[in-house]
């Protein structure tokens, strides 16, 4: 008897010993599949002219500390309708890089119809970069994603020199495509991006201390707070977005809250900002978003605080407003507004309660 409860003391110290490190090695992957089942077992993946069956996700989730992950050839997806992701990375100290001649190609053609997310057939989301911590995603060259590009929900992510060419969906009916949409999440940076597409070139929901430095946006709706509201996290503080060019698109850069909701922007600032051929306003701050539309009337649950617009040039459309601001009572204060020098267009008529010294 007591031979034997030594026995199973035994066998449960054996259990109780850590299990041996395993070595991790260098893997390249040529399917998707094979990267999924192998991901926790390498510390660099290759992932080589991966094709991802229709309906399922890269899924890259969960990585182990200081996995590097590097996307080569080309990347594309099968065709189904569905809510996606086609691509999801998480962990923390991840590196997410691409190789000079890569492209990751959505193959955003196929889902296209000019409804976007309001409707038609149901589209797959493209990149999950949601508990990507401590993290850095480089030099990626994507194309032609189905709607919304890079969805970001995370903390000390650092995302550089990313080209977005949504450009054959001016011709072929894509919408809501939009590049950077970041919520809940704090120390995120987005470097030098290079994007054409169709919808927000950078839209922060919600988070704190997010810098947008040094984009190229073409063709989209300009760079954007909001709308802000509605969701679990509705505060936006201390955002910085400067450095960039926004042309042919119909905003340039834009903060929009939400009708009848709380929250809170503070200490946003747009610093350094080129437009040209805008076609509905450059600046435009309304506090009167709901369901994603401009109701009219704006209300004060959201208040604009610590507002920073400085060094904003260039031109909008002749039936474009240079700025529309539309604020509830109260509730757009401590603004600096400077150097902002927009040629073109016409006086908008619809402003209201506009912080004094600024023209509108
Ligand atoms: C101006 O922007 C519009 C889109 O609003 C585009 O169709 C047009 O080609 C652009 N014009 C120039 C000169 O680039």
């Amino acid at each position: 008897m007591i031979f034997l409860s030594m026995l199973v003391i035994g066998i449960s110290l054996v259990a109780a010993l850590p299990t041996p490190v395993q070595k991790r090695t260098d893997c390249t992957f040529t399917s998707a599949a094979s990267a999924i089942a192998g991901k926790k077992s390498c510390s660099s993946i290759v992932l080589e002219d991966i094709h991802v069956p229709a309906g399922e996700t890269l899924d890259l989730s969960d990585l182990e500390p200081k996995t590097k992950v590097v996307f080569a050839g080309e990347t594309s997806f099968g065709y189904k309708e569905w809510d996606g992701p086609l691509i999801r990375v998480s962990g923390s100290n991840i590196v997410v890089l691409g190789t000079t001649n890569h492209i990751i190609n959505g193959g955003g053609e196929r889902w296209w119809d000019g409804q976007g997310t309001n409707g038609g057939k149901t589209k797959p989301k493209f990149f999950y970069a949601h508990g990507l911590d401590n993290s850095l995603i480089a030099g990626l060259n994507v194309k032609n994603t189905p709607v919304q590009a890079f969805s970001i929900e995370s903390n000390h992510l650092l995302l550089t020199h990313i080209t977005i060419d949504d450009s054959d969906g001016d011709d072929l009916s894509a919408h809501n495509t939009d590049a950077f949409d970041v919520g809940d999440s704090t120390h995120v940076t987005i470097r030098k991006a290079n994007v054409h597409n169709q919808d927000d070139c950078l839209a922060v929901n919600s988070g704190s201390d997010i810098l947008f430095t040094g984009a190229y946006c073409s063709g989209g709706h300009g760079l954007s707070i909001g709308s802000v509201g509605g969701r679990s996290n509705n505060k936006v503080e201390n955002v910085k977005i400067e450095k960039s060019t926004v042309v042919n698109s119909q905003n340039g850069i834009r903060i929009k809250t939400d009708y009848k909701q709380t929250g809170l922007v503070s200490g946003v600032t747009f610093s350094n900002i080129r437009l040209s051929n805008i076609s509905d306003e450059g600046i435009v701050i309304e506090q009167d978003y709901e369901n994603g539309s401009p109701t009219g009337t704006p209300t004060t649950g959201i208040p604009i605080t610590d507002l920073t617009v400085e060094k904003i040039s260039g031109s909008v459309q002749s039936d474009a407003a240079p700025v529309y601001i539309l604020c509830g009572e109260g509730s757009c204060s401590d603004w600096t507004w400077e150097d902002v020098d927009l040629s073109g267009g016409q006086a908008s008529d619809k402003c209201a309660n506009v912080p004094n010294g600024i023209e509108c």
